[in-house]
């Protein structure tokens, strides 16, 4: 185990600042906030945060649209407030990775204010800059975000291209001066000691250079209803095409390996950092060892309906596919995707699927990565007005629906079942006022989720052993003293079962074997294991005893148990 990398043994916790911690009582959070909440970190068990995006940023998506690379937003704190949280994080031994957005700023940043100023402003060739057709963009693209990819400028006559919002134009990559900048930038953080970086939207660096028009027949209210505000199932090879067609030339060009390349030079000039991409995409590995150190299996958890048969071959596909030296990443949230109980829950039994889901993610092969919140089995939550809404795709959407006929009522569930916003209220830390995020009274930037007051709280689980926070802290724990969890190898067993899901993990050094059964179905099973070892000491059971030694022949397995189990001779 020794010879693993921090970033292959921790379990990183996904921090989204404004609904994190509010400091400073002003309804959104901040880092005085979430430094007070580092000792709730460390008492969790996680071992690394991953940090949203904090520079200044005018928020028209939520700091993804930054505006100084090298400094905080001030509702977020100074460059003081964020030093001391990372002092205090390493303190209790909680590294920090931030989050960087290369593809593109905001359209206030200085450099493009700069650029759109005219036409030979040095700064123009930063951005991706074209002359119109008749009259028309240069080309059909489209924003997955909703709308054309390309906005016009009137006062220089030609339009800049965005893959997200109007509000995010592209940088152009291909000019030297725009890598030195922000590698400049990657490098002022990495001096002031954080650990690495989580590489936004990484796929949208370059565009075909060609040009052509997409051939997708499909309009963006047909996909947009398709994904549901998701990204394309991996399930549905279909709407993945769909999506292709309509925006494959924009993502994933030549080039984007080369520059991971020189990317990977910059972060390796200092030692121990990591870097993982937004991207599902085996090929950000490059060789195992020159380009990212990790890629996150979106496949897996890109399904309607979480089961043993997609999960055991999605680790076929995903580790066979790794190249040497690789190693995986597992995940099942994030600030984009709905939350846990929202999406796998058969509406009777999500918790227990939840919980089922976080045991999966804790003893998969690979680094697996939490979003905040979860631990306490926060849900989604429906706006009920579009005013409340901040995330701009959903109103985009909304008003395309109501564009084709949707009456406001219908248009609202819509868009609130799909809106981001869903899975980013603010963190519920107590059945007091606003969750105890902020005092009574202040207006928080989302509604607080009104369970708060049905024990979803951080609070009232604390001292409540059968909580979920409870479960999250004991599964944390447990993957910490057993050492094939993390380092081990991974043998799928039973493959034909779709109700449960089992495997091994083999550690050589230390020597040690785990049986995971995670029974994903509400029927009780007796298991038949042909194994060397005949028996198995519980590691942790959701309901059997600790150390109980049980035999492998006769393992029953109760609905929706997780066994986690040591293999003795
Ligand atoms: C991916 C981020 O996760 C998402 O929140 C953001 O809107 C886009 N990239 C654009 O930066
Ligand atoms: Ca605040």
């Amino acid at each position: 185990m020794a010879e693993l990398k921090w970033w292959q043994k921790a379990v990183f916790y996904q921090i989204y600042p404004r609904s994190f911690a509010d400091g400073n009582s002003d309804g959104i959070g901040d880092f005085i906030g979430m430094t007070e909440r580092l000792d709730y970190l460390a008492d969790l068990g996680i071992d690394a945060v991953w940090i949203s995006p904090h520079f200044p940023s005018p928020q028209f998506d939520v700091g993804y649209d930054v505006s100084d690379y090298v400094n905080v937003a001030p509702e977020y704190g100074s460059l003081d407030d964020f030093k001391r949280f990372r002092d205090e994080a390493r303190k209790r031994g909680i590294r920090v990775i931030l989050d960087l957005v290369l593809n593109h700023t905001s359209h206030l940043h200085q450099w493009f204010i700069e650029s759109r100023s005219s036409r030979d402003n040095p700064k123009r060739d930063w951005y991706v800059w074209h002359d119109g057709k008749n009259g028309a963009p240069p080309n059909n693209w489209l924003s997955p975000f909703g709308g054309p990819a390309w906005e016009y400028d009137q006062a220089t006559d030609q339009y800049y291209y965005h893959f997200f919002l109007k509000e995010q134009p592209d940088l152009n990559w291909h000019n030297p001066e725009v890598k030195k900048a922000m590698w400049d930038a990657t490098r002022f953080w990495l001096d002031m000691g954080v650990d690495g970086y989580r590489l936004d939207a990484i796929g949208t660096i370059f565009e075909h250079p060609a040009m052509l028009d997409h051939r997708s027949e499909w309009t963006q209210e047909q996909m947009r209803r398709a994904l549901k505000n998701g990204f394309a199932h991996g399930e549905d090879k279909e709407l993945t095409k769909k999506w292709d067609l309509m925006y494959g030339l924009q993502v994933d060009q030549d080039g984007v390996h080369r520059l991971m390349q020189e990317l990977r030079v910059v972060v390796d000039e200092f030692p121990e950092r990591m870097l993982v991409g937004e991207s599902d995409d085996i090929e950000f590995y490059g060789d195992g060892s020159n380009e990212l150190h990790l890629a996150f299996n979106f496949p897996l958890m890109n399904t309607k309906h979480l089961n043993p048969n997609w999960i055991r071959n999605n680790q076929t596909a995903r580790l066979a596919a790794l190249p040497p030296g690789a190693w995986p990443c597992n995940t099942f949230n994030n600030h984009d995707s709905s939350r846990m109980n929202s999406r796998y829950g058969d509406g009777k039994n999500d918790e227990a699927i939840a919980r089922a889901v976080l045991a999966l993610v804790l003893t998969l092969r690979g680094t697996p990565f939490l979003y905040n919140g979860e631990e306490i089995g926060m849900s989604n939550y429906r706006l009920t007005d579009l005013s409340l809404f901040r995330d701009p795709p959903a109103v985009w959407f909304y008003e395309k629906e109501i564009e084709d006929g949707s009456s406001p009522e219908q248009a609202l569930i819509l868009a609130a079942d799909n809106t981001r916003d869903r899975c980013r209220t603010p963190m519920q830390w107590s059945a007091a006022a606003n969750a105890g995020f902020s005092p009574e009274g202040v207006q928080t930037w989302l509604p607080v989720n009104p369970n708060y007051v049905q024990g979803i709280n951080v609070a009232n689980q604390q001292d409540d052993p059968k909580s979920t926070l409870n479960f999250y802290k004991r599964m944390l724990q447990l993957r910490k003293q057993t050492p094939s969890l993390i380092s081990g190898d991974y043998t799928p067993l039973h493959e034909t079962s779709n109700d449960y899901f089992s495997f091994l993990r083999r550690s050589a050094d230390p020597e040690q074997t785990c049986l995971v059964v995670l029974n994903f179905s509400d029927k009780a099973r007796n298991l038949k294991f042909n194994l060397k070892a005949g028996a198995a000491r519980c590691l942790f059971s959701t309901h059997k005893s600790e150390n109980e030694v049980l035999s492998l022949n006769a393992l029953n397995v109760a609905p929706f148990e997780i066994f986690i189990g040591e293999l003795i001779s």
